[in-house]
């Protein structure tokens, strides 16, 4: 679903130019789960902005399904963006006084959605918050915060899930269940899933591990034959 060939992102900064991306070639099908990781600075959220659509690569090809949406304009970008990309970040991006249930309709208003309170009143069961939905962010735990956001995100069914770091905030076992729920929408929704984190802990919940290096995959191990990073293009 999900093809990189070549891409590299070079960020002009004053006199020097960073490539934060020096060639990645990626392809990851529907339904996997993949742990990205690597040191600070080894372009792992500048791959994630790129797969989501929040970004554009300076060379190289970057195909979504069947579709090269490596150059695309930006409303074009935006509109698949939309439809087709879930984001989860360390920090839960919430708002202050709105509701659980509120934040989840939001992204349903944007579209112009019908049925927006039932379906956000689902995607927050999804998330095991079915007696939550009326607490505002204050009345909340920090791994009760991140799966609001996780059902913000989901409520619009999107095709990948990806989550920078979901985990950076919380506590171990906090975020062990985050990364249990995450297994569980991978396995019984079909969601596709990419996963920052700096944890190898975190990381053994995925099935497959690509691991960065100065903007170069160095490694993918647990792909499927026929999606593994630097494969023969298809
Ligand atoms: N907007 C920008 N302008 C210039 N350089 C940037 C910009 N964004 C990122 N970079 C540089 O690109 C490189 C990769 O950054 P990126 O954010 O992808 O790293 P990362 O692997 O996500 O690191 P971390 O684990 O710290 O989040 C870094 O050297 C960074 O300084
Ligand atoms: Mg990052």
């Amino acid at each position: 679903m999900i093809h990189l060939r070549d891409v590299a992102r070079v960020y002009s900064a004053g006199e020097t130019a960073v490539h934060a991306l020096a060639g990645v070639s990626l392809d990851i099908d529907r339904g996997e789960f993949v742990a990205i990781m690597g040191q600070s600075g080894s372009g792992k959220s500048t791959l994630m902005n790129i797969i989501g659509l929040l970004d554009r690569p300076t060379a190289g090809e970057y195909r979504l399904g069947e579709r090269d949406v490596s150059r695309l304009p930006e409303d074009a970008r935006a509109r698949l963006r939309g439809r087709g990309f879930g984001f989860v970040f360390q920090s839960y991006n919430l708002l202050p006084r709105m509701t659980a249930l509120e934040q989840v309709e939001l992204p349903l208003i944007y579209q112009g959605a019908p049925d927006r309170r039932r379906r956000a009143a689902e995607a927050l069961v999804r998330v095991g918050l079915a007696d939550r939905i009326r607490h505002v962010p204050t009345e909340l735990s920090g791994g009760e915060q991140q799966r609001v956001a996780l059902a913000r995100s989901l409520v619009v069914n999107p095709l990948v899930l990806l989550a920078d770091e979901p985990t950076g905030a919380l506590d171990t076992a906090t975020g062990e269940e985050l990364m249990r729920l995450l297994t569980a929408l991978v396995d019984e929704q079909g969601l596709t899933v990419v996963l920052v984190t700096h944890e190898a802990e975190v990381a053994t919940h995925a099935r497959r591990t690509v691991r960065m290096r100065d903007g170069r995959i160095i490694e993918d191990t647990g792909a499927r034959a026929g999606a593994r990073a630097g494969g023969t293009a298809s």
